[in-house]
């Protein structure tokens, strides 16, 4: 699906619902635009009125805590009015329709909502049905798109090897049901990577999966060879809707990443996960926490990177 409804008129950000037809300028500008907010974590006073009168709206029906925190902080960062409606205790409870719920909010004079949904397509809906000044960022629809956590898994990658064309990158575990797989291989090839290599056993992997662009290896100890950048991923047992592993620990056995399956990528190589980790299901609890993990690094680059991609998606430019 290429999101041309992403862009305004003049090919500039208005909605960021997925990383699927956006160009490398595009993504690069985005990076570039997070690097100018990064160092604000360290200032005294954590802002800047770029968002000074506009009122964001988090709209999370699925559960987050790394996600729905560092938006909201993000807007807070930029100055901006934001709120985190709390979707348990809204009307969504009564039978209210998400366009209903949308109609509602724009008549607040809202500029901007940002949506987190179990349905694929969910941001889509929204953008499409949403009044024009309105702009809309996935925060993550189904198994579709996590576009803000692929951006800000880029950055990571980036400020410690900033050559993405020099870079192998594995991507381990289900990926089947993973929005941030998806929206990874697309920044990492639309970026330049070497190599994207997702590693899995058969039943976590969607078919013809190499024609997203990546090769593919159901062996761990194979896989990790040659590797810069290994991402870990969550098994997503809330989207399983059939026994496909025979158990956790087996699981583990063939696919956890251990320091001694760590020892067979480069001595280099820097390890992440989106998050929320399972210790000793995906990932040994001594490398989540080793000197190679870069895992809390990413939840702190998200503020930068959302407050990136909300300042370009209302026109502003800036930083420190
Ligand atoms: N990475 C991620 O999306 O985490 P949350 O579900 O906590 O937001």
């Amino acid at each position: 699906m290429v999101d041309n409804v992403q862009l305004n008129a003049e090919g500039k950000l208005k909605h960021f619902l997925s990383i699927d037809g956006l160009s490398k300028t595009l993504l690069i500008e985005i990076l570039d635009t997070a690097e100018s907010f990064a160092g604000m974590s360290e200032h005294a006073v954590k802002k800047v009125p770029l968002l000074r009168g506009k009122t964001i709206v988090n709209l999370f029906f699925e559960n987050s805590t790394r996600t729905r925190t560092t938006f909201e902080l993000a807007a807070k960062r930029l100055s901006a009015d934001v709120i985190s409606m709390n979707i348990a205790t809204s009307a969504t409870s009564k039978g209210e329709s998400l366009l209903d719920t949308i109609r509602n909010l724009e008549a607040m004079f809202v500029d901007m909502f940002v949506v987190r949904h179990a349905t694929s397509g969910a941001a889509h809906f929204i953008a499409r049905h949403s009044a024009p000044h309105i702009s809309v960022i996935n925060a993550g629809d189904g198994q579709h798109s996590h576009p803000t956590q692929a951006m800000l898994d880029m950055f990571t990658i980036r400020q410690i090897k900033p050559d993405f064309a020099a870079l192998k990158i594995a991507i381990i575990g289900d990926i089947l049901h993973s929005r941030v797989a998806r929206s990874q291989i697309l920044a990492l090839n639309t970026l330049g990577a070497a190599e994207v290599r997702v590693i899995a056993p058969k039943t976590l992997l969607p078919a013809h999966v190499e024609t997203l662009g990546v090769t593919v290896s159901h062996n761990l100890t194979e896989g990790l060879e040659d590797v810069d950048v290994i991402i870990m991923l969550r098994l997503q047992k809330e989207r399983m809707t059939s026994a496909l592993l025979p158990s956790e620990s087996e699981y583990f056995k063939c696919f956890g990443l251990t320091p001694e399956k760590l020892k067979i990528a480069k001595p280099d190589a820097i390890v992440m996960h989106p998050g929320p980790i399972n210790r000793g299901v995906e990932i040994d609890t001594r490398v989540a926490d080793g000197p190679q993990s870069v895992i809390l690094r990413q939840v702190g680059n998200g503020i930068a990177v959302r407050m990136a991609v909300m300042s370009m998606a209302m026109q502003v430019k800036g930083g420190s």
